[in-house]
Parts: C-alpha cells; sequence; structure tokens
C-alpha cells in the first residue's frame, strides 16, 4: 500500500499555493502525491504549472453539462478515479458542490488571505478580503485554514496565523505579506492532513 496521500488541488487563479503543494511534494516534506489539478477556468495559469510539473489537469464548467448532477457525478468520477484521498482548495473560487462535500467530508481544506469568521463570506476572496480589513483599519490579518463543509467559509478552523497590516498598506501590499504566508503554513497542515489519513489506511 502507498504510503503517499493522493492530493487533487482546484484552482482558479495563478496557482501560488497550488506550486508549494507541488514543491513540498517534490521533496518529501508533504508525504503526498498531486494527482490532479481541476480549474473551473481554462486560463488559469495554476493549469500550466500542473502541465509543467507533468499533473492531470480537468477543466470543469458545470454550465458544460445538461444538469449539476451529471456535473457533479463527472467529478467526482474523475476524483474517484485517481484514488484522490484529500482535496486542496487553493484559490478556488467556486462552492464545492454538496455531493462532493458528502464523500469528502473531513477531507476538503480551504486556504482563506483572512481571519475567519471576521473576514469571510460571499465576495469575500483575493484583493477584497484585503481591502475589508484595510477599510476596517485592523492592525492585524491573517491565513486561516479550514475544513470545508456546505457553508461558505465556515467548516472547522484547522489553523490561523496573523500578519501585521502596516499603515499605509496597500491591498497588494497586505495580499503579498499574507500570501507568503501562506505559501508556509498550508504545506506544513496539509502535511498534518496526509500523514493522518496514512495512518487511518493502516488502521
Ligand atoms: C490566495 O491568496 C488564497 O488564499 C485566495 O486566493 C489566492 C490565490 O492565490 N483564496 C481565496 O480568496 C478563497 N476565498 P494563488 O492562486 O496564487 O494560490
Amino acid at each position: 500500500m502507498s504510503n503517499r496521500a493522493r492530493i487533487a488541488v482546484f484552482v482558479s487563479g495563478g496557482g501560488s499555493n497550488l506550486q508549494s503543494i507541488i514543491d513540498n511534494c517534490a521533496d518529501g516534506t508533504i508525504p503526498g502525491e498531486v494527482v490532479l489539478v481541476v480549474s473551473n477556468k481554462k486560463k488559469a495559469f495554476g493549469l500550466e504549472r500542473a502541465a509543467k510539473a507533468g499533473i492531470d489537469t480537468l477543466v470543469h464548467k458545470r454550465k458544460k453539462f445538461p444538469n449539476g448532477n451529471a456535473a457533479d457525478e463527472f467529478l467526482l468520477f474523475e476524483l474517484k478515479k485517481r484514488d484522490v484521498d484529500l482535496i486542496a482548495l487553493a484559490g478556488y473560487l467556486k462552492m464545492v458542490a454538496p455531493k462532493i462535500i458528502e464523500e469528502f467530508r473531513g477531507r476538503i481544506v480551504n486556504i482563506h488571505p483572512g481571519i475567519l469568521p471576521e473576514y469571510g463570506g460571499k465576495g469575500m476572496h483575493g484583493l477584497n478580503v484585503h481591502r475589508a480589513v484595510i477599510k476596517a483599519k485592523a492592525t492585524e490579518s491573517g491565513v486561516t485554514i479550514h475544513l470545508v463543509d456546505e457553508i461558505y467559509d465556515h467548516g472547522e478552523i484547522l489553523a490561523i496565523e496573523k500578519v501585521p497590516v502596516m499603515p499605509e498598506d496597500l491591498p497588494e501590499e497586505l495580499a503579498s505579506r499574507v500570501l507568503k504566508v501562506e505559501h508556509s503554513l498550508y504545506p506544513r497542515v496539509i502535511k498534518k492532513l496526509a500523514e493522518q489519513l496514512i495512518k487511518d489506511r493502516k488502521q
């Protein structure tokens, strides 16, 4: 039996978090392997990163299917076909379908570029989060990693790391300070989850 977790990463954009997961799997920090990268956007740069690393990619657009159920069944089939153990959302801006959540309960994780629950909810993604933090004159922001459930930005919080907000910060400056922390925190949390999954398999 393999002692590496089989990870699917979902992206909508640049995929710098995807890259850090790929790199941490490659150097053995995460006992895992990225076996599939899914994107709702065909032009997401994350897909290029995946292809460069020789990882299977899938562009999954719900509206291309006759109905939502068919879309979910197809995605589920692609995940199961590759024996995916763990799904990591990395800048994925779509809700994960309830059917997928049900099947992978406790095994879908998301990274959020702000402190939850304060700076989460619909529309709170990417630069919108940093704009809200600056507007609130907060002195601290952070990175939150949480399990995914049916409610947006809601599942059990696994880790929070705080990041200072400077008085003159532009949203882009805060974003890059937060992103740096994301690249070290996400692999550490995924490493723990992967280790647990491998342990559970052996029991
Ligand atoms: C990251 O900052 C991630 O936390 C955020 O999108 C960015 C993706 O960057 N995710 C969300 O806002 C989800 N609500 P990346 O594509 O370079 O990894």
